[in-house]
């Protein structure tokens, strides 16, 4: 009854904002990740008759019923799986990121996927990767795509029970290996607004969702499309075209979200510049303001380089396309 696991951070090219379903987690949007080798959550799961209540340690900190980091993220994933699957046990679960939570680098994505592994092998539940990453999505919703390594796509779906809302992996790890992600971290500070509550009123309120929804389609072709024949300048324009529009609905969302910091804004002029200049790389920011600047191998390193020197970054990481997500044996506790 007890088992750990590990997956992978990712990051959208295509991005996933705003709910049809906040109940069952589901998407008004599909969405396309690159899943990140490195960046990860290690977990550990245990039910058993011993514990009393459910108990949380997350990087150090403990968490438990009635705390609301706790009540509307792990709580909540752990009453599905109870009622999902008839299970009455209580359980202790210790995470830990191997990246700065705080940083804002998709810590839910990593940790619920691991989370759903490592429940399925503690209760031997038998789901398979679809399954697990419906699991998973009921966690938090950019977790569906870290099941799976390389590069993921995560279904919209039409039903109302949600039974089509998956991921599906477009491409593995090792067919597409010079791309990379150089993630710009501009501040350790945790984001003020999250992901869950920003998007529910950018849909509520801002005027620009609609033509959010109106072209999310088009764009998830051009990025499927640009994977399958590693156009890696179709994949470039149409995310940082996406991550902009995806921005626009949130700087519009009545009262205003605008994560963005002088250091984001220093990056976004710096990669237009160096594209003018001839080397190639697009940007991509999710709800926070760290940068992920896209390229490929060969210009890695000089890319790292260059954004080092600026007064804002105070981290740079070169992640590249990662595994699926695992069980493994070592347990944290
Ligand atoms: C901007 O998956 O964190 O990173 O489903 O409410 O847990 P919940 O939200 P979350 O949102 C991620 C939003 C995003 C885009 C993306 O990863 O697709």
């Amino acid at each position: 009854m007890k088992a750990s696991a590990i997956a992978n951070a990712n990051i959208a090219l295509v991005k996933y904002w705003g709910k049809r379903n906040k109940e069952l987690m589901l998407p008004n949007n599909g969405s396309i990740s690159m899943t990140t080798a490195g960046l990860n959550a290690h977990t550990t799961v245990e039910f058993d008759e011993k514990y009393k209540e459910d108990i949380l340690i997350l990087n150090g900190k403990e968490y438990k019923k009635g705390m609301e980091e706790y009540d509307d993220y792990v709580g909540k994933f752990l009453s599905v799986v109870r009622q999902n699957y008839d299970v009455n046990l209580r359980c202790k679960i210790v995470s830990n990121n191997n990246f700065p939570t705080a940083a804002g680098l998709a810590s839910s994505a990593a940790g619920f996927a691991a989370l759903a592994v490592a429940v399925n092998e503690a209760l031997q539940l038998g789901l398979d990767k679809k399954e697990l990453s419906m699991l998973a999505r009921r966690g938090s919703g950019s977790a569906t795509r870290s099941i799976y390594g390389g590069f993921v796509e995560w279904k919209r779906g039409s039903r109302e029970d949600g039974t089509d809302s998956y991921a599906e992996q477009i491409a593995k790890p090792e067919y597409w290996p010079e791309f990379r992600m150089v993630v710009c971290v501009t501040t350790k500070e945790a984001k003020k607004i999250k992901s869950r509550a920003g998007m529910a009123q950018t849909v509520k309120t801002s005027p620009m969702y609609k033509a959010w929804l109106e072209t999310v389609d088009e764009d998830l072709r051009a990025v499927r499309e640009g994977i399958l024949k590693r156009d890696f300048t179709l994949v470039g324009q149409t995310a940082e075209h996406n991550c902009l529009k995806m921005h626009a609905t949130m700087i519009t969302t009545k009262p205003s979200i605008i994560y963005w910091n002088a250091g984001t804004m220093d990056i976004i002029h710096a990669v237009l510049e160096w594209r003018d200049e001839g080397l190639e790389c697009y940007f991509t920011i999710d709800a926070g303001p760290q940068v992920k600047i896209l390229c490929l191998e060969k210009d890695a390193k000089e890319i790292a380089e260059r954004v080092k020197e600026f007064p804002h970054v105070e981290d740079v990481i070169i992640t590249y396309p990662g595994e699926d997500a695992k069980v493994v044996d070592k347990h944290l506790f």
